[in-house]
């Protein structure tokens, strides 16, 4: 049986999706829909990434391009699947033609993204490329993304993160959009989710609400 508390939990997303749409964000006018994020609210994993690409506009979910086929593939290597995980972005709202996020923009839409992990409380984040993954090894403080090291050095290491009071282990993975570009990049990214599939094995991932 899913307790109150939990079920709160979904509740609770749903508010703060709607508090977001009716916040004044920057890249609202330009975009389509919010693209808010999607998965088991229950999950004890989350997936990050950037921002939506013309796709996840137009259908208001993240990660439904090419991106998303990659991703959806290395959740089946290690036996997840959208009931088992959450899914969403750095940025609310597409930027135009998928040009890289402003730190203005960064500051304004990550409270959003904060009001969702606090939530959701996941144990693990697999941060998705180098904005998802400097933004939480900067602490979540966007002055401090730049000097943070890239993803190429620090992809497949986990770390202990505080983050808002959670412990959370992140996993730096890179950006599944890379790899569509990057053939060379395969390899590292099956060896890369040894040490998710370790986590996922290791505890109890899913709430399954289905
Ligand atoms: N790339 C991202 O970072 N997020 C999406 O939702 C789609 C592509």
């Amino acid at each position: 049986m899913i307790e109150s508390e939990e079920l709160d939990k979904e509740k609770k997303l749903k508010e703060i999706k709607e508090n977001c749409m009716k916040a004044n964000l920057p890249l609202k006018e330009s975009a389509t829909n919010i693209v808010f994020g999607k998965g088991n609210p229950y999950a004890e994993i989350m997936f990050i990434g950037e921002a939506a690409g013309m796709n996840e506009d137009l259908r208001g979910l993240p990660f439904v391009g090419a991106a998303g086929k990659n991703l959806d593939k290395l959740l089946n290597s290690v036996g997840l699947s959208l009931e088992k995980v959450y899914i969403t972005n750095i940025l609310k709202y597409r930027p135009p033609l998928n040009r890289d996020p402003l730190p203005d923009e960064i500051k304004a839409h990550t409270p959003w993204l904060i009001e969702q992990i606090k939530q959701i409380r996941p144990k693990v984040i697999c941060s998705l490329g180098n904005y998802a993954t400097k933004f939480f090894l900067a602490g979540g403080n966007v002055d401090l993304m730049e000097k943070q090291p890239g993803i190429t050095m620090v992809h497949g290491k986990a770390k202990l993160i505080e983050f808002h009071e959670l412990k959370i282990k992140l996993i730096p993975l890179f950006h599944p959009a890379a790899i569509i570009y990057k053939r060379d990049l395969i390899p590292l990214w099956e060896k890369d989710m040894e040490v998710v599939k370790k986590e996922v094995d290791g505890s109890k991932v899913q709430k399954t609400l289905f």
